[in-house]
């Protein structure tokens, strides 16, 4: 199977290809409910999700991005089934995080504006990597007494205790980030309906894998993973149905300087050559 390269197929085609515990990382977004057609393409939830489960390795993780689409007055919960529909199968619910929209689209209609997805961070296994984002400590350099003394005393406030000078430590510098990602949409004009900040694909990117570390999309759109990897040294795969949204994945990758083969361009060339 080749890698840094995109198969303009249905994603269950690609990873047909695959072996067994293959990808270090999946990060996708899949064409949910009916919020956006796609040209009509359909999308097989439970033989996807059973197929990234095979092709995962071992502390792989799969970062799944999803929205409902309301219907008839109710939000759809096709987000929550399918997080649970990957546990039943055997991922982790490693994290459920939030992607926060600044500039969401505001609608009328009675309820508060919608301005999030989920970002269900699927795992098989523990993590085999974790490289935080990490934000400087407000309380940084600033002695913990308050917070020892209630850990050291099994969390209860009344209960006293001498202590050492040794046992006091200061605040560090920096944590780990919380789990609400908050991005600006539309930055990025791509052609395409519904791509991911960029900002979005290399928080992920970064986070969950290394240098060097194969990652995949099953739903590559406009190809920011693609994009994203080629700028952080990643190797990738992407699939992406539509042989219109493959020209545009096309042109972002040689306009990152990556290297593009797809079976898209191939035909292409066979074609300008007869
Ligand atoms: C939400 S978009 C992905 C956008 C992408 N994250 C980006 O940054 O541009 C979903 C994409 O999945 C593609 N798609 C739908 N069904 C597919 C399938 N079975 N296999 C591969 N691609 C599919 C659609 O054409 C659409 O471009």
């Amino acid at each position: 199977m080749e890698i840094n390269k995109i198969y303009n197929e249905n994603c269950l085609d690609t990873m047909a290809k695959m072996p067994d515990n293959f990808i270090d990382l999946t990060v996708t977004s899949p064409p949910y409910d009916n919020l956006r057609e796609y040209k009509g393409y359909s999308f097989a939830f439970e033989e996807i999700a059973k197929e990234l489960f095979r092709i995962t390795k071992q502390g792989g993780v799969v970062v799944w991005v999803v929205g409902d689409a309301t219907m008839n007055g109710s939000e759809s919960g096709t987000s929550f089934k399918q997080a649970l529909f990957f546990k039943e199968i055997g991922f982790n619910l490693h994290d459920t995080m939030i992607y926060q929209k600044v500039n969401y689209v505001p609608l009328t209609h009675n309820r508060y504006e919608q301005s999030f997805e989920f970002m269900f961070i699927l795992s098989k296994g523990k993590p085999k990597t974790f490289n935080p984002i990490m934000i400087p400590c407000k309380q940084a350099g600033k002695v913990e007494k308050y917070g020892l003394e209630r850990r050291q005393n099994h969390g209860s406030k009344h209960a006293m205790r001498l202590y050492d000078e040794t046992e006091f430590k200061a605040t560090k510098e920096n944590k780990i980030a919380p789990n609400i990602f908050a991005y600006t949409l539309g930055r990025e004009k791509t052609g395409h309906p519904a791509p991911f900040p960029e900002a979005l694909a290399n928080d992920h990117i970064t986070t969950w894998s290394n240098e060097g570390d194969l990652v995949y999309d099953c739903f590559m759109g406009s190809g920011t993973v693609a994009k994203i990897c080629v700028q952080t040294n990643r190797n990738y795969i992407g699939s992406e149905i539509s042989e219109e949204y493959c020209k545009i994945i096309e042109t972002r990758i040689k306009e990152c300087g990556g290297l593009f083969f797809n079976s898209f361009e191939t035909e292409l060339s066979s074609e300008a050559g007869t």
